[in-house]
């Protein structure tokens, strides 16, 4: 399989490099400059290589540099940002710092005639953002677009296929980026564009079934996105012989452990057993208000559930898990990742299986279609683990979760009836514990208060809040109150991320 590698010096855009590039069709991985050395690339057979740009200065001796053998590699090199000056530092060139020369957003790029930038007009918008730059191209390299400030916006090497540009291709902001990305890739890295949902879908079944044919393999099945395609691949592997597994912790939304027994055992006729087990995580949260805790209790528990059902069906030896590319990058830092490993460690399974392993968000939702699995379900919105409990304050008592599965799922409603759902990434109510004075005829009334959350966001790492019209909250706010009793006021929540986070607990 071509695969292009994304060398990262510590940029925050290594992702949507890789992005990028696999919107081309073709298959990229993220590793970190410290982890691969010179002679791995060359034998792990990159079609080419990306530098990532990176917060340093090239000059700084702690700042990230590489081997300068990869110039010599005959591997196909380009350099964004940082990586365009790491390799004019390597090669000879002269990078410096200059207040005048520093750019930051959108600028006027002026280009010649280049490989890289076949196809770009004399003057077009491109995307900076740098305090250094290269004064002085290397020995061997010609000069191919420049801006009003800055005097090497893009470099090449024709005869030793080594590119760089000081902008960033992959930011939208830059008009032709997609042209730089298909130029690289296509016309010097000589990639054929063969990487498809619908052929790697193929390769996967076929890899798996002759793997695993005549095991049992045992899969979590929550409902959502990552672990509904990762379980629809195995299905379609080894059939029956995937047992799945989902747990009704109490924590879900309105009609949900209803509608995923249906959808996946009747309509899929998947091997799928339900676990109640409402009361057990109940009964664990009474009493616990801290959110830090509430999270522990409810992994803790899952786990539990998780292995006492795995010891009934007998020694099973494989675990699915909806493990994505940006759990296995963030795996470590103690968050959403480690919790899906933390399960597969205590339940000591000989193999855990991670088909989507590879594969950002949207193309396991795009897996997700080629595989024959309905649009509504491939791009529902996300759902924590933890689920509701992420949107209660305080204690979760039945009472509590049920008033906050009513106001969700008209807030739902609403939000879908006007066709909003394409405009805004996630959205939810929360329940707060906060009381408020209402008034009914003559009397005062006494009730909760509920929080709408909507946001925008490609990736959740940050997002704003959804401009959602006046109009659906409006709407909403008068279903609420009427419909759901106990509750007194409706607020709508303002805040981007950061600085707030999306969920409330
Ligand atoms: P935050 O609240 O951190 O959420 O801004 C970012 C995205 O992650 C989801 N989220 C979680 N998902 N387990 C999960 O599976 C969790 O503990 C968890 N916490 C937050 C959240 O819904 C949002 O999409």
């Amino acid at each position: 399989m071509e695969k292009i590698l994304v060398l990262n010096f510590g940029g925050q855009y290594n992702q949507p490099i890789a992005r990028k590039v696999r919107e081309q069709n073709i298959y990229a991985e993220i590793v970190s400059y410290q982890k691969i050395t010179v002679e791995e690339i060359v034998k792990a057979d990159y079609k080419g290589v990306i530098f990532t740009g990176g917060p340093d200065s090239v000059f700084d001796e702690a700042a990230p540099h590489y081997d300068p053998a990869i110039l010599a590699a005959g591997i196909p090199i380009l350099g964004i940002g940082y990586g365009c000056q790491l390799i004019a530092y390597m090669a000879g060139g002269k990078v410096t710092y200059s207040s005048e020369v520093s750019e930051h957003g959108k600028v006027e790029l002026i280009s010649d005639g280049s490989t890289l930038l076949d196809g770009f007009p004399a003057v077009s918008v491109s995307w900076m953002n740098h305090r250094n730059h290269i004064k002085e191209a290397p020995l061997g390299f010609a000069v191919t677009a420049y801006t009003e400030r800055c005097p090497v916006a893009a470099m090449e090497n024709e005869d030793r296929h080594i590119y760089g540009v000081q902008f960033h291709p992959e930011v939208t902001d830059t008009e032709y980026g997609e042209l730089v990305m298909h130029n690289f890739l296509y016309n010097i890295c000589g990639c054929s564009g063969e990487w498809t949902m619908e052929k790697l879908a193929e390769q996967k079944i076929a890899e798996y079934r002759e793997k695993l044919s005549g095991k049992k393999v045992l899969c979590a099945l929550s409902g959502g996105v990552d672990s509904s395609v990762a379980a629809m691949l195995l299905h379609k592997a080894i059939g029956d012989d995937l047992i799945c597994v989902f747990v009704d912790n109490g924590l879900l939304r309105k009609n949900e452990a209803e509608t995923v027994m249906r959808t996946w055992s009747e309509t899929f006729d998947f091997n799928l057993i339900k676990v109640d087990a409402q009361d057990r995580f109940l009964a664990r949260l009474a009493g616990v208000k801290d959110p830090e805790q509430k999270r522990a209790v409810i992994s803790k528990e899952f786990i539990s559930v998780f292995k006492e059902q795995a010891e009934k069906l007998g020694k099973i030896h494989y675990l699915v898990q909806g493990t994505i590319y940006s759990d296995v990058l963030e795996r470590g830092s103690g968050d959403i990742g480690a919790e899906k490993s933390e399960l597969a460690a205590a339940a000591e399974f000989d193999e855990i299986i991670e088909p989507l392993r590879d594969l950002f968000k949207d193309e396991v939702r795009r897996m997700g279609q080629a595989l024959g699995i309905p649009k509504k379900l491939v791009w529902q919105q996300p759902f924590p683990g933890p689920g509701l409990a992420l949107r209660c304050t305080g204690e979760l008592t039945a009472e509590k979760l049920d008033l906050l599965r009513e106001t969700d799922a008209i807030f739902r409603d609403e939000i879908m009836r006007a066709g909003y759902d394409r405009y805004t990434n996630q959205y939810f109510t929360v329940l707060t514990d906060t009381v408020a004075v209402g008034v009914m005829g003559d009397h005062r009334t006494f009730g909760s208060t509920v929080v709408l959350r909507a946001v925008t966001s490609d990736d959740f790492m940050t997002a704003d809040w959804s401009r959602i019209p006046y109009e659906v909250l409006d709407k909403t706010s008068t279903r609420i109150t009427s419909e759901v009793e106990g509750i007194t006021r409706i607020v709508y929540d303002i805040t981007p991320k950061p600085p707030a986070t999306v969920e409330w607990v």
